[in-house]
């Protein structure tokens, strides 16, 4: 799998050393966790952070927002991500959020947490790029990963076979090397992970790990 490092539980006090290290250790991404303090009962950083993150890193930046009206906010990401999730949940106007996305030249990303129905995305899964399958209850890094996780990737992989979509489906939340097979034979191709990276003591290892051997 590829493995996507989400900053939130990074050392803040030193971003770029943090972000030189954890893209020399072998990340495909960076994924910013965008909390609004409404739409999750937390909040983390915004377009600031966005830029500067941009202007230190050259692999991609995946923006995901968990945030009520994401219609308003997906602009203000735009210029600084390669890859924009918003929350089915939260948008009030899908369609519109894909189009302001695709018309800008970005992917696309859905989310949807782990108790909204995977039938949900039936409308929008072939406009994606790509499914975020959330494994916790956003809001927080270092939960535990849900085990009826698996079970809705290989749902969600299922719903992109019968639309044609040609999404990857990425999984965020408690994802560790423990866990990482399972989740990659559900039919995940893209492993977001914070803790388990920032937290360990060498991040290439955690980086190696997390991909579990799979492509
Ligand atoms: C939840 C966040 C986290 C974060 C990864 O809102 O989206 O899932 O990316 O956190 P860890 O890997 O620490 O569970
Ligand atoms: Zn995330």
């Amino acid at each position: 799998m590829k493995v996507a490092a989400s900053i939130l539980d990074c050392d803040f006090l030193h971003l770029s050393v943090e972000l030189e290290a954890v893209t020399e250790a072998g990340a495909d991404a960076i994924h910013l966790d965008v909390m609004d303090g409404h739409f999750v009962p937390n909040l983390s950083f915004g377009v600031p952070l966005a830029r500067a993150v941009r202007r230190a890193v050259t692999v991609p930046v995946h923006s995901h927002l968990m945030v009520s009206e994401p219609e308003w906010l997906i602009e203000r990401f735009l210029p600084y991500s390669d890859l924009i999730i918003f929350h089915i949940e939260a948008a009030e106007m899908p369609a519109q959020c894909l189009e302001t996305i695709h018309s800008a030249g970005k992917a696309a990303g859905i989310s949807l947490n782990p108790n909204t129905p995977v039938e949900s995305l039936r409308p929008l899964v072939a406009e994606v790029q790509d499914v975020l399958v959330m494994s916790v209850y956003p809001g927080f890094g270092g939960q535990e990963f849900s085990p009826e996780s698996p079970g809705r990737i290989r749902e969600v992989a299922r719903l992109i076979k019968e639309t044609g979509s040609n999404a990857t489906i990425s999984v965020d939340g408690g994802l560790n090397p423990r866990n990482c097979a399972i989740v990659a034979a559900a039919g995940a191709q893209v492993a977001v992970s914070g803790s388990a990276i920032f937290h360990s003591p060498d991040y290439a290892a955690a980086i190696k790990a997390l991909r579990c051997s799979t492509p």
